[in-house]
């Protein structure tokens, strides 16, 4: 049968796909990897077909796989008699944790996997930053890879966890720098000081040089 991976958009519920909504009300079981996703799934299915897995917090490879494994092991029985949805934020298929999970469930023979898209927070950051993407060639990364210097002149970065830091990288870099925390949430703050902001997992950074205002 078939396991779903499901993207939920980038936080607010109306921002869920309709083929997203049907797939998770059809799905005997959906899977969460957080309480996010587990709230927004929770706004569709009830509370009792909603199942939580957790993950650890680290980039130790082999760690990551036996705890990808174990996620396969859990979600498998359900997937090889019925119909299950795992959800995640934004879309399954982009910088997402769907990926280690549809390659552990390459074990289960019995078990097709699907992908229903989701508004990926790369597109949905022009419209609640408003800004616009230029023509040309744009860079996206996580934060954590540093900030382009030579490259495009603009760049989006994800997992923005440290404002102070990845700030000073890119204003020497010569990009000016806005900055969107918890998009399309009820706590949502787009502003381009990075002292109000505090430091959050859902913050991208929007950065751009030589455009005129
Ligand atoms: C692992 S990536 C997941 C991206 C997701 N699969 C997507 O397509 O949008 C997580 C990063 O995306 C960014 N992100 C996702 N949703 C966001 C939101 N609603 N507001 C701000 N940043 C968000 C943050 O930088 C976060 O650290």
């Amino acid at each position: 049968m078939t396991l779903y991976g499901v993207g939920l958009g980038p936080g607010d519920p109306k921002l869920v796909t309709v083929r997203g909504k049907e797939l998770m009300e059809r799905a005997e079981r959906v899977y969460a990897p957080g309480d996010l996703a587990a709230e927004i799934a929770g706004e569709f299915v009830p509370d009792e077909r909603i199942e939580q897995l957790s993950f650890p917090m680290t980039r130790d490879e082999s760690a990551l796989r036996a705890a990808w494994e174990e996620a396969a092991e859990v979600v498998a029985p359900a997937a090889e008699t019925g119909t299950v949805a795992f959800v995640t934020i934004g879309d399954p298929k982009i910088y997402s944790t769907f990926s280690h999970l549809e390659r552990a469930m390459k074990e289960y023979q019995a078990v097709d996997v699907e992908t229903v898209p989701g508004v990926s927070v790369l597109s949905a950051f022009t419209a609640a930053m408003d800004v616009t993407i230029d023509d040309g060639p744009i860079d996206v990364r996580e934060a954590r890879a540093g900030v382009p210097t030579d490259g495009p002149d603009q760049c989006l970065l994800l997992k923005v966890t440290d404002v102070t830091a990845t700030h000073q990288k890119l204003t020497a870099a010569g990009y000016d720098v806005i900055y969107g925390r918890r998009l399309f949430m009820n706590d949502a703050t787009v502003t381009t000081e990075p002292t109000s902001l505090e430091d959050d997992y859902f913050t991208v950074a929007f950065a751009t040089r030589g455009r005129s205002a």
